[in-house]
C-alpha cells in the first residue's frame, strides 16, 4: 500500500464505522475541523480517562483543573504568544493562496513560485496562529480576545489558587484536558494537524535545580504510558531532542515522543518541555502579583521551575488506530482487526443471536439488557454471524457474546475472543462477572 492509500483506508474506515466525520460535511466541510461519531467519542473518552487515571488519579502529587478557553488577553501578551506564536508564510499574488514558507520548494530550475499556479509569491512574513474574536457588542481593539492555543496558561494563572486551596508542597503538578485552537496555515493529514483540537497537558512545578532530573523522569513516565497503557508498539516510537534553533521561546530543553506515521514518518505526538520559570515570572511581572512558593526549610520565596508533558488527544487517536490496525487471512478470508487494548475499545461486548429468529431474539435481547449497565454494548442481528464477527473485529470489540439454539435449553452463551477467535461457553448468570474479569475498568 502507498502512504496515500493507507491514509485513505483509515479515513474511510473512520467515516464508514462512525469514528470521525468531516465537520459540517453537508456544506462541504471546513479545513482543519472534524466531528467525532458515536464510536469516535467512546475511543476519545477512553484515551482521556486513561491519561487522567495515569496522570492525576494514581498520583498523590498531581491535581486536575478545567479553565476557560477565552482568557484575559493580557495572559497571551505575558506568555509571549501575541509576539511570537507565529509561523512564516507567503501569499501568491495571482491565485491568493497562502503557504507555509517551509513548504515552498524550488522547482527544477531552482526558482521559487506558487505551487498551485506558478504565480509570483510575496515576501515571507510572520502569521500569528491565534484565533481572534471580540468580547461584547463592539468589535474594536479594546474588545479583542483570543481562543487559547494551549491549555497550559490556564495552569500558570491558577498556580496560586491551587497552591493555597490544595495546600500543595513542591514538587506538584496541575493537569488539564481541554480544547485548543490554532489557525494552522496548512492543516492536514486527516486529524493529525487541526485548527481545533484537544490537548492533555500537565505543568509539574519543581524546585529550581531539580528540573533536569524531573524532566528525565517525566520523559520515561510518558513513554511508558504510550507503550504500556495504550499498547503502542515500541519500535514505532522514538524520542527526539529539539535542537537549539527549534526550541519554543519558553523552553530550555524539549524532547518529543514521535510516532512513525505511514504518511509522514516519525512525527511528534507529545512534547515534554522544561519551561523553566519563564511563565510564572512573566505573569508575575505582567499581573503585578507574586506567584511564589514559600520554601519552609530555607525560609525563601522561590519561583518554581516547570516540566510540561503536552499532548493532543486527536493525534493520539490517529496513532492508536494506525498502530492497532491489522489485516489478516482467516480461512482464506481477509479480516480487518483493530487490536485495541480492551480499555480503549469503543464497544466492549457485542451481543449476537446466531440468526434473526423469533425464538433467539428475545433471549438475546435479555442478555443484552443484562450487560448494558456494565459495559458499552452493541446488539447486532443483521446478516450472517461470520459477517457480524468481522464487523466487530473491524471496530476492535474485544468480545462477542453469541446466543444460539442451545441457549434456549441450557441458558448458556459463548464468548468469542477478538484476537484468538476462541469460544468459551458460560452460563448467562455468570456472564457479567466473567466479562468484568476480562475487561478491567479504564
Ligand atoms: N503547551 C505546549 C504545547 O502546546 P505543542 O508541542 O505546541 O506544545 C503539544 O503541542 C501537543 O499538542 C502536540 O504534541 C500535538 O500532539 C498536539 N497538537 C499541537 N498542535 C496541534 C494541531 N494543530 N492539531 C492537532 N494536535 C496538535
Amino acid at each position: 500500500m502507498t502512504d496515500k492509500q493507507s491514509m485513505d483506508t483509515f479515513v474511510s474506515l473512520c467515516k464508514r464505522r462512525g469514528f470521525v466525520f468531516q465537520s459540517s460535511e453537508i456544506y462541504g466541510g471546513l479545513g482543519g475541523f472534524w466531528d467525532y461519531g458515536p464510536l469516535g467519542v467512546e475511543l476519545k473518552n477512553n484515551i482521556k480517562r486513561s491519561w487522567w487515571r495515569n496522570t492525576v488519579q494514581e498520583r498523590a502529587d498531581v491535581v486536575g483543573i478545567e479553565t476557560s478557553i477565552i482568557m484575559n488577553p493580557r495572559v497571551w501578551e505575558a506568555s509571549g504568544h501575541v509576539q511570537t506564536f507565529a509561523d512564516p508564510m507567503v501569499d501568491c499574488k495571482k491565485c491568493k493562496h497562502r503557504f507555509r514558507t517551509d513548504d515552498i520548494k524550488p522547482n527544477d530550475k531552482g526558482e521559487i513560485s506558487c505551487p498551485d499556479c506558478s504565480g509570483e509569491l510575496t515576501d515571507s512574513r510572520m502569521f500569528n496562529l491565534m484565533f481572534k474574536t471580540f468580547i461584547g457588542p463592539v468589535a474594536d481593539d479594546a474588545s479583542v480576545a483570543y481562543l487559547r492555543p494551549e491549555t497550559a496558561q490556564g495552569m500558570f494563572v491558577n498556580f496560586e489558587n491551587v497552591l493555597t486551596t490544595m495546600r500543595k508542597k513542591l514538587p506538584f503538578g496541575i493537569a488539564q484536558i481541554g480544547r485548543s485552537f490554532r489557525n494552522e496555515i496548512t492543516p492536514g493529514n486527516f486529524i493529525f494537524r487541526d485548527r481545533e483540537f484537544e490537548q492533555m497537558e500537565m505543568e509539574f512545578f519543581v524546585m529550581p535545580g531539580t528540573d533536569e532530573e524531573w524532566h528525565d523522569r517525566w520523559i520515561e513516565t510518558r513513554m511508558n504510558w504510550w507503550t504500556e497503557d495504550l499498547g503502542i508498539r515500541k519500535e514505532n516510537l522514538q524520542l527526539r531532542e529539539h535542537p537549539e534553533e527549534e526550541l519554543s521561546h519558553y523552553s530550555k530543553r524539549t524532547v518529543d515522543i514521535d510516532y512513525n506515521f505511514p504518511f509522514a514518518g516519525f512525527s511528534e505526538v507529545e512534547g515534554i518541555a522544561n519551561r523553566t520559570d519563564f511563565d510564572l515570572k512573566a505573569h508575575e511581572e505582567a499581573a503585578g502579583r507574586t506567584l511564589r512558593y514559600f520554601d519552609e526549610p530555607s525560609g525563601e520565596s522561590i519561583v518554581p521551575y516547570v516540566i510540561e508533558p503536552a499532548m493532543g488527544v486527536d493525534r493520539c487517536f490517529l496513532t492508536i488506530l494506525i498502530d492497532s490496525y491489522v489485516e489478516e487471512e482467516v480461512k482464506d478470508e481477509k479480516r480487518t482487526v483493530l487490536r485495541l487494548k480492551p480499555h480503549l475499545a469503543p464497544i466492549k461486548v457485542a451481543v449476537l443471536p446466531l440468526s434473526r429468529n423469533e425464538k433467539l431474539t428475545p433471549t438475546a435481547q435479555r442478555v443484552h439488557e443484562l450487560l448494558r449497565p456494565h459495559f458499552m454494548t452493541q446488539f447486532d442481528d443483521a446478516q450472517s454471524i461470520g459477517r457480524r464477527y468481522r464487523r466487530q473485529d473491524e471496530i476492535g470489540t474485544p468480545y462477542c457474546v453469541t446466543v444460539d439454539f442451545d441457549t434456549l435449553d441450557d441458558d448458556a452463551v459463548t464468548i468469542r475472543d477478538r484476537d484468538t477467535m476462541t469460544q468459551d461457553r458460560v452460563p448467562v448468570s455468570n456472564l457479567p462477572d466473567v466479562l468484568r474479569e476480562k475487561l478491567p475498568p479504564v
